[in-house]
């Protein structure tokens, strides 16, 4: 199918916004730009000549209502990117809070599947779309600082993300996942952190343009045949998974 009418969250900053950027410079896209900090990717949206619109992805009526402004403002909605969510929260096993554990399962774990939800509801009864989750290496990779209830979500989506598009290919609805390794986006890196981060990577440390690349991958041709794939998008540090 051809992808035009394209849902990104979390664009406002960040790797959302890297795949604004990033599908932008295709004349034949139309972007409806989502996040919950409306100024902040109003801005974004103006820099690119896209639409935008706040949503908060924790909530489903929330969701809904950014997928009709893209039927009303775009036309349609063949796509959506589902970026928006809170990254790598601090915390521990030791000291997570109900609270924490909640926030985080409701905006990282929840939030994508309202997201995919009120676009499936979409794309089932206009002849299918495309949706792609960021998720992280966090669903198998542990960390020292990072609340176990973020791999938790994350690795939630990989099931999300299997259990949907089995279900959803006969609508033509593909569902696919890309699970990046640190970006430096996000929860901003010190210095240290950043040149450890540089050595380590194989690859290098690629900042969020691989992941927005690998978006723009599975909504083009190259995306016609790929559902229910995790793309690990980290440099080359976790391998095999
Ligand atoms: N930064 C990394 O190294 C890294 C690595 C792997 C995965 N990820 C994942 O990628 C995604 C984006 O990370 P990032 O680095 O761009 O982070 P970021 O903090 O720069 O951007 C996240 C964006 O999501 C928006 N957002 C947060 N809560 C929201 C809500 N309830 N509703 C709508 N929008 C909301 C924020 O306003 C922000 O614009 C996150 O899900 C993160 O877990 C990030």
């Amino acid at each position: 199918m051809n992808v035009s009418n394209v849902i990104v969250t979390g664009a406002a900053q960040g790797i959302g916004k890297a795949v604004a950027v990033t599908l932008a410079a295709d004349p034949t896209m139309s972007l409806l730009l989502a996040d919950i900090q409306s100024d902040k990717v109003a801005e974004v949206a103006a820099e690119l000549g896209a639409t935008s619109t706040q949503v908060d992805i924790a909530s489903p009526e929330s969701c809904q209502d950014m997928v009709q402004v893209a039927v009303d403002r775009l036309g349609g909605l063949d796509a959506v990117v589902q970026v928006a969510g809170l990254d790598a929260p601090a915390g521990t096993a030791k000291d997570t809070h109900p609270d924490l554990w909640r926030r985080v399962i409701d905006i990282d774990l929840s939030g994508p599947w309202w997201v995919a939800k009120s676009a499936v509801d979409h794309m089932v009864q206009h002849g299918g779309g495309r949706i792609v989750i960021v998720s992280s290496v966090s669903a198998h990779v542990p960390s020292d600082g990072t609340t176990p209830a973020y791999n938790a979500a994350k690795a939630g989506l990989h099931g999300l993300v299997v259990a949907m598009a089995h279900q959803l290919e006969g609508d033509g609805i593909l569902v696919n996942a890309i699970a990046p390794g640190a970006t430096g986006t996000g929860q901003p890196l010190t210095n240290d952190e950043r040149t450890m981060l540089e050595e380590i990577f194989p690859l290098g440390l690629g900042g969020p343009q691989p992941v927005a690349d690998m978006a723009s991958f599975l909504l083009g041709p190259g995306g016609d045949w790929v559902s229910g794939a995790i793309f690990n998008v980290s440099g080359g540090m976790h391998k095999g998974r």
